[in-house]
């Protein structure tokens, strides 16, 4: 793709699963990388794979929730690689006790609102200052197609990463004269780690069996198209939501 070589990314959340596989990928295409999250050891274990393959990481220990953990990755990127263009946004999680809304106790909503909507929040105050400073740069945030798909049995995580999607516009009608662009990508069933733990094989099957296509989700099918939309190729695209989900979900 066009336009990677030499940038410098943060992937927030990119010790394991998707955010692994986009740091990997925007390594492969001579991106600088810089993985935050919780998992400071799976983290670590990311960057020196990529590090070993000729690429360029560090890893951080990034709480996202937390807006002093958010300005120290962006000091972390500036000051071991030259600056920041993009951020991808993907860290997510607190689903626990997320349940239908008469029965989802309000500290559930709180904490889920904390990591899977003031995070992504946090990270655009904490990078929009450098990007801009530096004449620009891709804001790409990890929605879910659980966002539109109406699930009856979960509330919080839906409510929380819809709240994404307005954030994103926002950034893109707001900075893009600056040369800012902010998208959101909405996967589908993605066999993660995070996934595959809570599937039975039935579920899995009847997963697939729903879809219009030959097989669920690979990590490295979100990687591509956050690679893409943070590429100089994706650089007309800009405040748009993206279901990437092999056709689980057809929308406008
Ligand atoms: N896998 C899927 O099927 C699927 C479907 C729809 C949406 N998504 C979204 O894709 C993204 C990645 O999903 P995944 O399957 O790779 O899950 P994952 O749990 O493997 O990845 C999330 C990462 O975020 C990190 N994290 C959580 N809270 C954090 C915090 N406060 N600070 C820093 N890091 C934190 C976790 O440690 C983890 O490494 C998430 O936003 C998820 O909601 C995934």
């Amino acid at each position: 793709m066009r336009g990677l070589a030499d940038k410098v990314a943060i992937v927030a959340g990119g010790a394991r699963g998707i955010g692994a596989a986009t740091a990997r990928r925007l390594a492969a295409e001579g991106a600088a990388v810089v993985i935050g999250d919780l998992l400071v050891d799976e983290g670590e274990a990311v960057a020196a794979a990529i590090n070993a393959d000729g690429g360029r990481a560090i890893a951080v220990r990034l709480d996202g929730t937390d807006a002093a953990s958010q300005t120290a990755i962006v000091e972390a990127a500036v000051s071991q690689f030259g600056g920041l263009h993009i951020y991808h946004s993907n860290l997510a999680g607190g689903t626990q006790g997320d349940v239908d809304a008469l029965d989802c106790p309000v500290e559930v909503l709180e904490r889920s609102f904390a990591i899977n909507t003031k995070s992504h929040f946090l990270a655009t105050q904490a990078a929009l200052p450098v990007m801009l400073a530096g004449g620009g740069g891709a804001m790409i945030f990890t929605s879910s197609g659980a966002a539109s798909g109406g699930a009856p049995w979960q509330v919080a995580y839906p409510m929380t990463k819809n709240a994404i999607h307005a954030l994103a516009r926002h950034i893109a009608s707001k900075w893009g004269r600056k040369g800012i662009r902010a998208n959101v990508i909405c996967p589908g069933v993605v066999l993660t780690e995070a996934v595959t733990q809570h599937l039975t094989e039935e579920y899995t099957a009847r997963a697939l069996k729903a879809l219009p296509h030959t097989r669920l989700g690979k990590a490295d099918d979100i990687a591509a198209a956050v690679a893409f939309l943070a590429s100089a190729d994706g650089e007309w695209v800009n405040g748009q939501v993206w279901h990437v989900n092999g056709g689980a979900q057809m929308r406008d």
